[in-house]
């Protein structure tokens, strides 16, 4: 078992008595409706089997001991939870201790402190959302040990609340959604504007799911994540001058054809374009699939890849490569980049006679053209949280 070494991990530096207990919780992809989530459009993500392991024992006194396993470096990291406050610091520590926070902030006190140790198999700053699973993942420990009375909905909507206004990230809601709500096999087509959402069956015959990492890192502080959002928000704002509309999601094609030189920036427009046309393929995207045509879906995930690279402008050198490379093997059904952009990981259907020419070809012409290489995953779609021991 992959938590079997995490638990000897948290036995050695924190002792074994007492009633300790064994967590996962998956990272996601996205397989369609990027940038959407915050413009009130729809997204297409789905839960992986990789994920983060969290071994956990509640405290008597008010002492907050983390220590990870990717991060060994930093030892063991002391804190409590009466200093929790929602500022920007540089380690790990402020997911959990954000969403140890929003608890709070949403009348849930947590009395106690905690030991924790983590293992995360999802690559760091992939774009696979590592952040949102130690979120999740916290909110499940603690729902679980404390005994709070929520949903896995609410982890999602604390775990994103945390990291608006702990970690200073105005994130959507889709990673922890995908992750809080995820379901083994299926992805979940979200309407962000109402939450409304439906399990939708990925039946990939005779191919597979396959991540491409670019590792190039990224994180959303420090990407340019915060200023697409404000070039939407003020799109939305001009645009909305002329027609009804609580978000750009509510535009179809059509009216934003007829409205769009009403939003005077070039830019701004550009980047509502994309929020709107996104939005209906991914509402296409899933019909597709409903009907079994992953010939459509594919080519769908085509012209969203262009659409964030012309006008969102959120690709880059790397996901580019990765993604036009991918195009040229026979036997890719679909490639576009996944996640926020400027770097993590691209996601591909790629036919399962094509997997290995895939992986070969795309990394050596990566390797050639970028300098370094790209990591390769096979994913498979998981189950939300849950508790393991
Ligand atoms: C990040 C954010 C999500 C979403 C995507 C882009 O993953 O956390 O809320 O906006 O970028 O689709």
């Amino acid at each position: 078992m992959i938590w079997e070494p995490v638990l000897a991990k948290f036995k050695e530096l924190f002792g074994d008595e007492g009633d300790i207990r064994v967590y996962f919780a998956p990272g996601r992809v996205n397989m369609i409706g990027e940038h959407t989530d915050y413009n009130g459009g729809h997204v297409f993500p789905c839960a992986l089997t990789i994920g983060t392991y969290g071994v956990a024992r509640k405290r008597a006194d008010k002492k907050l001991r983390f220590y990870s396993m990717n991060f060994e470096n930093l030892g063991v990291l002391e804190s409590s939870i009466e200093n929790l406050k929602p500022e920007k610091e540089a380690d790990w520590t402020n997911y959990p201790k954000g969403v140890i926070w929003a608890f709070g902030e949403k009348g849930m006190q947590v009395d106690t402190g905690l030991d924790l140790v983590l293992f995360g198999n999802i690559p760091n700053g992939s774009g696979l959302s590592s952040s949102a699973s130690v979120e999740v993942l916290t909110g499940y420990i603690l729902k679980d040990m404390f005994g709070f009375d929520v949903t896995n909905q609410d982890l999602a909507l604390i775990g994103q609340y945390s990291e608006n206004k702990f970690n200073g990230v105005n994130c959507g809601i889709m990673d922890q959604f995908a992750i809080a709500m995820g379901k083994a096999g299926h992805a979940i087509f979200l309407d962000t504007a109402t939450l409304k959402y439906e399990y939708a069956p990925i039946k990939l015959e005779n191919a597979k799911i396959v991540i491409s990492c670019s590792n190039k890192k990224r994180g959303l502080g420090d990407s340019k994540y915060n200023e697409r959002r404000a070039e939407c928000e003020s799109a939305f704002a001009q645009i909305g001058e002329v027609i009804g509309i609580n978000s750009l999601g509510d535009l179809s094609e059509e009216q934003f054809e007829q409205y769009k030189d009403s939003i005077k920036d070039d830019v701004c427009q550009k980047r509502a374009k994309h929020a709107v046309y996104e939005n209906e393929r991914t509402i296409k995207a899933v019909e597709a699939l409903k009907n079994n045509d992953v010939t459509t879906f594919g080519k769908l995930m085509n012209e969203s890849h262009i659409s964030l690279r012309d006008d969102y402008e959120v690709t880059g050198i790397e996901l580019d490569t990765l993604v036009e490379e991918a195009w040229k093997i026979d036997g890719v059904i679909g490639s576009r980049m996944t996640g926020a952009g400027f770097g993590g990981c691209t996601v591909s259907i790629v036919k399962d006679d094509a997997v290995d020419t895939f992986i070969e070809k795309v990394g050596e012409a990566y390797k050639a053209k970028i300098g370094y290489a790209a990591d390769f995953y096979v994913v498979e779609i998981g189950d939300g949280p849950s508790r393991l021991a």
